[in-house]
């Protein structure tokens, strides 16, 4: 039953309507230009909906009608290099309609019913499918999509050949029709049949990460930074380089101007791996600053329930956010016009938690249908004033696997990627060394130790230095700054705009190695008599 009412109050993102019945994050059409929202508060005389659309113009009194469901996305063929917004619309279709500054928005589809693809059936009528069996498949690309029979039947018809996205491409005797697109509920994580522990390095090209810092496949990292200190430019080298299949980009809330030019660069940017556009195995979900702010939290659910759907078809997805700190802004927008108990700085007391859930939606899994598939999430947190006590960043740092802080000193210095060595952490550091030990060489960990060991004396001799002067150190102290100084500037500080910008692990290795076999001769040598100068020319 479709429920319906009236708006009887707006306050800020949010309308309250007097439509007995509605459900709990069900989705809402509101005032007679119809915009998007979703039920976030029930109670007795009153249902409060967020509203995700441009508000501009509506007034107490507008009719509301509930839709029954919950705010779906659309999975199938055709998702691929498409741009859009938080409800799924193509955005530069969107734009062409309407303009940048879209009202109302007209209904939109997120796969092109224009587009033609190719159905192969695996089944053949009068065949019985059981439920979930897959009755064939669409190839887009590299990538093969699976069409399952759903509930199950005895196939009436099956198509075989080329069909449109709207269209069936079978039909159960009961009449029950089977489509190639799936609808998703955004805030139910899909099912999977077992978790599997995260293994195997997430190569992300960046000598700081990989080999410090690293990120398990399926793992989770936070990068938080100021202003300026490199979180996009570091998200989109890890786009670009990362071993995954897909990439999966929520933009959430930065400036207009920035996002668009994002885009344009996104669009531009050639794939390492597959030597065409990256934009050819990437999804990006994007909202501006200017859009309502409850658009944010539809944008992130939208992005992670489609890297869901293509980690189910037994991908590798690797899940970009730029920035999670305006999701959370956005939050404590909502929880105050809900007037909610205020936690730390203002945000709802469930922001840590809400955070935590939706960082589960990552992992490596065993699907439903028994494959392997990924989603790795990396989330820039921009904290206000580059304070890192503050809560989106310790709630970040609470939940995520590894913890990449950027540094505003660093990137001062133009040392970019402006990782800290020292404040970072990484928890699958540890299982990482080993695996790397094991593929790549078995110099690795050892490596590993000895840099981190320079790493550590050069802040401590540093800290001698300022009371006793450079001068006054030992040839070895000497020495080993000398070393810890290559490590910053050759081996840790990676140029995105350079050839350097990609370093696969055998290059991240030998790079180290090269270092340490320098450091280590020249130790050698300095016992036995040499005079640092020489060794240092
Ligand atoms: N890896 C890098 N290599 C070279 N320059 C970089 C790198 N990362 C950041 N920069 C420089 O820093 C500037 C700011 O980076 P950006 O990613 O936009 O910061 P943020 O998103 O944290 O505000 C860039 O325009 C670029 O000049
Ligand atoms: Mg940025």
């Amino acid at each position: 039953m479709i429920m319906k009412g009236k708006i009887t109050g707006i306050s800020g993102p949010t309308v309250s309507v007097d439509v007995k019945g509605l459900k709990l994050y069900e989705m809402v059409l509101v005032g007679s230009i119809k915009l998007t929202g979703e039920v976030v508060r029930v109670e007795e005389n009153r249902t409060i909906v967020q509203v995700y659309e441009d508000m501009r113009g509506l007034a107490v009194g507008e009719p509301v009608q509930g839709s029954g469901a919950s705010l779906t996305v659309t999975l199938g063929p055709g998702l691929i290099s498409g741009i859009f917004d938080g409800l799924q619309r193509p955005l530069k279709k969107l734009w062409k309609e309407s303009g940048p500054f879209i009202r109302q928005a007209p209904e939109m589809n997120a796969l092109d019913s224009a587009l033609h693809w190719e159905f192969h059936p695996l089944r053949k009528a009068g065949d019985k499918v059981l439920r979930d069996e897959m009755i064939g498949y669409v190839q887009e690309g590299v990538f093969r999509h699976f069409i399952s029979g759903g509930e199950g039947g005895v196939l009436a018809r099956i198509h075989d050949g080329k069909f449109s996205i709207h269209e069936p491409v079978g039909i159960f005797e009961d009449g029950k029709e089977i489509f190639a697109y799936q609808r998703w509920p955004v805030r139910i994580p899909r099912p999977y049949r077992k978790k599997l522990p995260s293994s195997g390095l997430l190569v992300t090209g960046q000598r700081v990460i990989d080999f410090l810092y690293p990120v398990a496949k399926g793992g989770t990292a936070v990068i938080p930074g100021g202003f300026g200190t490199g979180k996009t430019i570091l998200e989109q080298a890890i786009a670009k380089f990362s071993d995954v299949d897909i990439v999966m980009y929520a933009g959430c809330g930065e400036r207009g101007n920035e996002m668009a030019e994002m885009i344009e660069e996104f669009e531009q940017l050639s794939d390492h791996w597959t030597k065409r556009k990256l934009l050819e195995r990437t999804v990006l979900c994007v909202n501006t600053s200017n859009m309502p702010v409850a658009a944010r939290e539809a944008s992130i659910y939208t992005a992670v329930t489609m890297a869901e759907y293509y980690r189910d078809l037994g991908l590798h997805v690797l899940f970009l956010a730029d920035s999670i700190s305006r999701w959370a802004e956005a939050l404590r927008e909502i929880s105050t016009s809900l007037e909610e108990m205020p936690g730390e700085e203002g945000y709802p007391t469930y922001l840590s938690s809400r955070l935590a859930s939706f960082i589960e939606r990552a992992g490596l899994v065993e699907t439903m249908d028994g494959r392997t598939g990924s989603i790795s999430m990396i989330l820039a947190v921009s904290p206000p004033g580059g304070d890192l006590t503050e809560p989106v960043t310790q709630a970040g740092l609470r939940t995520a696997g590894a913890f990449l802080m950027l540094d505003t000193k660093l990137a001062h210095r133009r040392h970019f990627p402006a990782v800290n060595w020292f404040q970072s952490y990484s928890l699958y550091g540890k299982d990482l060394a080993k695996f790397c030990s094991e593929n790549y060489s078995p110099e690795w960990e050892a490596l590993l130790f000895k840099c981190r060991d320079i790493l550590q004396r050069e802040e401590q001799l540093r800290e001698v230095a300022e009371i006793i002067g450079f001068e006054g150190l030992q040839d070895s102290d000497r020495l080993c700054m000398h070393a810890a100084e290559k490590i910053r500037s050759g081996f840790l500080s990676q140029n995105a705009y350079s050839d350097d910008a990609f370093s696969p692990p055998a290059k991240t290795l030998s790079a180290i190695k090269h270092i340490m076999d320098f450091f280590e001769t020249a130790s050698e040598k300095l016992k036995q008599g040499v005079p640092l100068t020489e060794l240092l020319k």
